[in-house]
């Protein structure tokens, strides 16, 4: 049997995806279900949106041999430096994809939810370019935690509304960004931020940020003569620079997939975002996941030290990967994190954001062979960690 872990016809990964909305809602996602593909994969799309990518955000990014890293863990370790596109992160890929996509629906009102304020950023930069209105809904403990990144969107001219309900964080802000979008379901589009959501968010979001893994393949056949890594890894919030990394690789078995999810203080504690080691299968923001919840399906409030990696669940597609074993899936705590930020710091001259370094934190948990060809995503940069890597108070 031809196995693949790529989405099936009715928007689900094996038993995982689909789409649970509001009444309200059913229109508007019956829409996008109806026309994503055919739009995104246009040839007029393609040609805005790779031009874009080139000359705006600066595309291709680079794959870096990283050598000291390389020595201390025994493998050749290639970073791929999604940290220097256009606003710092792999969020840019698919922000300006999504506001393009809801100006080619005639939509005219841009709404979106930010954790880590990398996905606000890039769809504040994508709605300033655009032409777009836009308004970002934060987590009040996130705007404290990320300050630069709320001034970069208010600068950028999109109205930030800060979240206080549950504990101020990334599930809160989703939310209300889908409180908004049932109440202007006609003129509003939801740019999700991450591979999750109702179908088709998971999919649009996967093959917008797939430009990831389209260059790793070149990159990696010039620099080391084959197009294939033994390992691909990232970090996995709600997935979208994780499915971007592995998209190319999915059903390629050469090649084996490791995602790290932000522990906390310990999978096994109450304090912790690890879906996958400590959820159960739920549904959340339209989504059948795995989710943080109690015996009574009440959702559990998530925490990580990455506001990023702060979400009670995980994209459709990794828990699918996750369960059939395709992806290994490792739980880092904060402090492995901000251990691995400092050594990738000052080993390499890389400051990776706190997302970022929970993948970097699990290569000491690896056993690589010396030969092993090893590709690791930074999926952003530390500037707007800055505070917390110095222990700052706000
Ligand atoms: C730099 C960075 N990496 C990773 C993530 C996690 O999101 P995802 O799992 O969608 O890549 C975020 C989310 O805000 C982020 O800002």
């Amino acid at each position: 049997m031809n196995v693949t872990y790529n989405i099936n016809a009715s928007g689900f990964y094996g038993e995982f995806g689909g789409a649970f909305v509001p009444e309200v809602l059913h229109r508007a996602v019956k829409e996008l279900q109806d026309s994503y593909a055919g739009i995104i994969e246009s040839d007029s799309f393609q040609r805005q949106y790779r031009q874009l990518l080139r000359d705006y955000v600066g595309r291709p990014s680079a794959l870096y041999e990283a050598t000291k890293l390389s020595r201390k863990y025994g493998a050749r370790i290639f970073l791929k430096r999604e940290d220097l596109n256009h606003t710092g992160a792999h969020k840019i890929n698919n922000a300006l994809g999504q506001v393009m996509l809801a100006k080619t629906l005639g939509k005219t009102r841009i709404i979106a939810e930010t954790g880590a304020g990398q996905h606000g950023v890039a769809t504040a930069t994508a709605c300033a370019l655009l032409d777009m209105p836009c308004t970002v809904y934060m987590g009040k403990t996130d705007i404290a935690r990320q300050m630069p990144n709320v001034e970069r969107m208010k600068m950028l001219g999109a109205q930030v509304k800060p979240v206080t309900c549950g504990n101020m964080t990334l599930k809160d802000a989703v939310n209300d960004a889908i409180r908004d979008w049932c109440c202007h379901p006609q003129d509003t589009f939801y740019v999700i931020g991450s591979a999750v959501g109702p179908h088709p968010y998971p999919d649009i979001v996967a093959r917008l940020q797939s430009v990831i893994s389209e260059e790793i393949k070149w990159q990696l056949k010039e620099q080391t003569g084959r197009d294939y890594p033994d390992y691909l890894m990232a970090c996995v919030g709600g997935g979208s620079n994780a499915i971007g990394t592995f998209y190319h690789y999915l059903d390629d078995m050469r090649t084996r997939l490791v995602l790290a999810e932000a522990g906390g203080k310990g999978y096994d504690t109450e304090q912790t975002a690890a879906s996958i080691h400590s959820g159960s299968v739920g549904i959340l923001h339209g989504s059948r996941i795995m989710v943080l919840q109690n015996a009574d399906g009440q959702i559990q409030e998530a925490y990580s030290i990455s506001a990023g990696l702060d979400y009670p669940g995980i994209g459709p597609v990794h828990c699918n990967l996750a369960q059939q074993q395709r992806a290994q899936v490792i739980a880092i705590n904060d402090d492995e994190a901000l251990a691995a930020a400092m050594e990738l710091t000052r080993m390499e001259g890389i400051i990776p954001a706190l997302e970022s370094a929970h993948i970097l934190a699990a290569l000491p948990k690896m056993q690589f062979k010396p030969t092993d060809i090893v590709v690791l995503t930074v999926s952003g940069r530390g500037d707007k960690d800055m505070a917390t890597y110095l222990n700052i108070e706000h």
